[in-house]
């Protein structure tokens, strides 16, 4: 019997709806965010990636799969997808195009030789995202809620995301001479790999997960406190963008990545899913300012993130036993004749809005409408009386706290677009009273 390669799997029949159900949320939420698929190659000549991903990086030095073709062209099995998105991008001129910045997403199989473990295989599936040529820090924020909302859609909500800032490359280098200057003497005192590493590429020696507590590492110089005005500039308005769609974050000045593109903004979304075990990290990111031109391409600012695929699979079997049963967003309660077509038109327009909402048909009485609202399970239950249509307001209440409030009907849609977010984090019960609308 011939087995499967270490590193592979199937997906086999039982498991493919789940693979499909996962695509149509990632091809939903990257509707939303208005990214364009792209699909490239599997292989490509390998000086794409020695020269993209880096030389000195753990996934070139030791991860290929390289062969030689039978016209003696030196090829290699994709380890990322961000290289070859450059590659097609400066190929296909694309950065010419009106549109800009360029907004591209891609799935599909990587390779990558390492030691398999659970969540991490030899061949595997990513997701990532690209958007190519603007600097703005508007997009790197763009970017991470992106991630964000992808895991948001799968109910993955034990997250933590990590974010720091390695500069462009006149901080890089500083910093960079700063670092080798301090670790010179200390040197011996930390693992091989880390010796190996400060040889090669000395920056890597933060991320070591050996000697992460060691003193010589943890009072080392970090990239953050070595950033020129312009880099701290940046990373300021990342941090500032973040705050203002309120994403929560930490700074990890440990944060490098492992590939040697990235400039300035560099993060990492780790999941709190036991299952995981030590493959936490379900995405990495980052800018990569100056790949596009080290490609031959044109100077083109550029961030992007990858997620990995089974990961998420693994973090999401593990939050299903969590997800509540199927629900809807609103359910209508009119009270009164005159009322009635007033509700139905509400109901219209916040369908028309994206929120899933059903009404009284049967025209029950109050106790059979609460029991019909029951069984729907909405968020809100919103009652519209005459006395409320006479006002202009509607009453809202928050199924989850029981907490009922009187709302502007012209405010409606907003207030429920607000109440959504909180009432689905665990952060507001309904009564906090410092959120919007506790
Ligand atoms: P990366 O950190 O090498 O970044 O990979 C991104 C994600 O792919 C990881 O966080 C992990 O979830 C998943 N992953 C990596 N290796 C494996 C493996 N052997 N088995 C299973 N999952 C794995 C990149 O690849 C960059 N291209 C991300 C990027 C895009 N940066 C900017 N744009």
């Amino acid at each position: 019997m011939i087995n499967k390669v270490k590193g592979t799997y199937d997906i086999l029949p039982e498991d493919s709806s789940k693979w499909q159900e996962l695509e149509q949320v990632i091809s939903n939420v990257s509707r939303i965010f208005n990214f364009k698929e792209i699909r490239t190659p599997i292989f490509e000549v390998s000086d794409l990636f020695h020269r993209g991903v880096g030389e000195s990086t753990d996934i070139i030095k030791k991860e290929t799969y390289d062969f030689k073709d039978r016209g003696g062209r030196l090829i290699t099995l994709r380890p990322e997808g961000t290289a070859s998105v450059v590659r097609s991008v400066i190929e296909n001129k694309l950065y010419a195009q009106a549109n800009q910045p360029l907004k591209l997403y891609y799935q599909g199989s990587m390779f990558r030789y390492e030691r398999p473990q659970k969540g991490r295989y030899r061949q595997f599936r990513q997701f990532g995202a690209e958007a190519l040529g603007s600097n703005s820090p508007l997009i790197d924020a763009e970017i991470i809620n992106y991630a964000s909302t992808i895991l948001e859609s799968l109910r993955i909500k034990d997250i933590i995301i990590k974010i720091n800032s390695l500069g462009g490359s006149e901080s890089k280098d500083i910093y960079k001479e700063k670092l080798v200057e301090y670790l010179k003497p200390n040197i011996t005192g930390l693992c091989n790999d880390c010796q190996r590493r400060y040889e090669e590429n000395p920056l890597r020696v933060l991320d070591c997960k050996i000697d992460r507590e060691n003193p010589i590492l943890v009072d080392a110089p970090k990239p953050l406190d070595y950033l020129n005005d312009e880099d701290r500039y940046h990373f300021d308005q990342v941090i500032s963008a973040l705050d203002a769609i309120q994403l929560k974050y930490v700074i990890d000045k440990n944060l490098v990545r492992g590939l040697d593109y990235y400039t300035n903004t560099v993060f990492e979304i780790d999941a709190n899913v036991s299952t995981l075990g030590a493959q936490k990290t379900l995405v990495g990111g980052g800018r990569y300012n100056n790949l596009v031109k080290s490609l031959d391409g044109p100077e083109t600012p550029a961030v992007g993130f990858a997620f990995g695929m089974e990961r998420l699979l693994i973090a999401i079997e593990a939050v299903k036993q969590q997800t509540p049963k199927e629900f809807i967003h609103c359910y209508m309660i009119a009270l009164g004749d005159n009322a009635q077509n007033e509700a139905l038109k509400i109901v219209n327009e916040l369908r028309h809005g994206g929120l899933i909402c059903d009404y009284d048909f049967f025209n029950k009485n109050l106790k059979g409408k609460f029991k019909q609202s029951e069984r729907l399970n909405p968020m809100f239950n919103l009652i519209l009386g005459e006395d409320e249509l006479a006002e202009q307001v509607i009453n809202v209440k928050i199924t989850k706290t029981g907490i009922q409030k009187r709302v502007p009907l012209n405010g409606l849609y907003q207030f429920l677009l607000n109440s959504i977010r909180n009432v689905s984090s665990d952060s507001c019960s309904g009564n906090c009273n410092s959120c919007d609308e506790c």
